[in-house]
């Protein structure tokens, strides 16, 4: 256990993948299963509760790699839990991440009628995620997870994405991604933000006091819900040629082009922050991890001259920018693995690849969390000021959206703005603790 403030976590019950930052570089995959037969998915979960590694023992068997297990809505009515029970999640969770597209902005090409099949279907039960530095480890970990599904007839692997570090070592558009995280009381895992205070840990697992001072309640009965926590997986393709295409419609210069991008993300591609050095990059200050996230924005920078106010990283976590609402209530733990092929620097044509990024949110609220900042900042600029300016980088922007720059002595808005991302599939899903694993595995309904 470890103790923080006023806080114990019981990490040797949480998953490790819950509170455990992604390694750079990295391999991974999500598998994910339906339970035909429910005696054969309590079995998986006996299984699970062996092989997934806790948060107190970082270093699983097979070195620096971990596997996570996580169900879906119609995954726990599989294994047969009871409808009192069901009852007491989310209600986000229980209608699950298809029957929200609305909200969130999954229309038109993103909506669920598009997506890649078995994904937002009743169908997916269980995701299984291994995460590990390289390869071969990767395939170490899911060969001991293999032994334990493969062997149940009542289930059956349904649907699988590899994922893997590009050679950049960046996410598809050329940013270095994992950057900023908050910091969590009672982890022992550091933020990246030395100006942010820990948050409260019932922010990010269930059954602890949250940043709005009380308990959540959680999914019932109490072993079930403590130490777990909501967990939201997105396959959002990336449109690499639209974007570059973009950047060099819309600058006079190599140079300019650079800047464009930088002041849509809020970093250049290094992951040097605009807030930082405004007028150039610098490949040093991105790379260093006591650095790059070592920045606040209002006393600087109120109005957005360096950092555009509805720039990627600006918009999703304003930090302590002067916006409706508290930043807090709104913080997220993120995972972003890359999938698919590079698209070779300097190529502005489509050449139709599968890329982009298996986005995973990882916190104890899917409302006011991940929901929230999909819906009222990734897919709105009314928070801003700035009506329906979507952000630049992943917003729905549907109809052709527009980006506005700060800029003396007038502001510079870029119309004609594209859909850069597009939503292939995803499912909400609830990571259980170690002894919820067991107490599943023992159902007897
Ligand atoms: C393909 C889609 C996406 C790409 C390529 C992308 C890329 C990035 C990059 C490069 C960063 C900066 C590096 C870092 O802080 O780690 C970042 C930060 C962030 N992104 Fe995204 N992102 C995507 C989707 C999303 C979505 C859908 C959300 C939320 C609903 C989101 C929320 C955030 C947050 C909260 C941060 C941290 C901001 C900060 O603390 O400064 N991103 N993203």
């Amino acid at each position: 256990m470890t103790e923080a403030a006023n806080v114990m976590l019981e990490l040797e019950d949480i998953q490790s993948g819950v509170l455990r930052p992604r390694p750079a570089p990295y391999a991974a995959t999500y598998v994910l299963f339906r339970i035909d037969d429910r005696k054969a998915g309590r079995e998986l979960m006996r299984r699970a509760s062996i092989f997934v590694a806790s948060a107190a023992n970082p270093t699983s068997p097979a070195g620096d790699a971990w596997v996570s297990v996580a169900l879906t809505f119609q995954g726990l009515k599989a294994l047969g839990v009871q409808q009192d029970s069901l009852d007491s999640f989310a209600w986000e969770f229980q209608q699950g991440m298809a029957a929200r597209a609305h909200a969130l902005g999954d229309t038109g090409e993103s909506s669920p009628a598009h997506w890649e099949k078995p994904l937002g279907t009743p169908d997916v039960h269980v995701v299984l995620t291994a995460l590990s530095p390289d390869a071969p480890r990767l395939e170490a970990v899911l060969d001991r997870a293999r032994k334990a599904y493969q062997e149940l007839p009542g289930i059956k692997a349904i649907w699988r994405q590899d994922c893997h570090a590009l050679p950049t070592e960046r996410e598809a558009f050329g940013f270095r991604d994992g950057v900023s995280h908050p910091a969590i009381e009672g982890s022992g895992i550091p933020g990246t933000n030395p100006q942010e205070r820990p948050l409260k840990a019932g922010e990010f697992v269930l059954g602890y006091p949250d940043e709005m001072g009380g308990l959540l309640s959680m999914p019932q009965p109490e072993v079930l819900g403590r130490n777990g926590t909501y967990v939201v997986f997105r396959k959002l393709h990336q449109r690499v040629a639209a974007f570059r295409q973009y950047l060099k419609a819309n600058s006079s210069s190599p140079e300019k082009a650079e800047l464009l991008a930088a002041k849509m993300m809020g970093r250049w591609r290094s992951g040097a922050p605009l807030a930082l050095c405004p007028f150039h990059d610098d490949p040093e200050l991105g790379a260093d991890p006591q650095r790059n996230n070592d920045f606040l924005y209002e006393e600087d920078d109120p109005i957005g001259y360096k950092t555009p106010i509805g720039s990627h990283i600006r918009r999703t976590n304003p930090r302590d920018a002067a916006v409706p609402g508290v930043v807090s209530l709104h913080r997220m733990i993120r995972r972003g693995t890359a999938y698919g092929p590079l698209l070779p620097e300097g190529v502005l044509e489509d050449d139709a690849a599968e890329r982009g990024l298996m986005f995973a949110f990882v916190g104890a609220h899917l409302g006011r969390q991940f929901e929230f900042v999909q819906s009222e900042r990734v897919n709105s600029g009314t928070f801003i000021g700035a009506g329906d300016a979507q952000d630049p980088i992943v917003g729905a922007n549907a109809r052709a959206g527009s980006f506005t720059l700060p800029r003396r002595p007038v502001r510079q808005r870029l119309p004609g703005l594209p859909r850069f991302v597009v939503t292939r599939g995803g499912e909400y899903c609830f990571m259980p603790g170690l002894r919820a694993l067991r107490w599943l595995a023992d159902l007897d309904t």
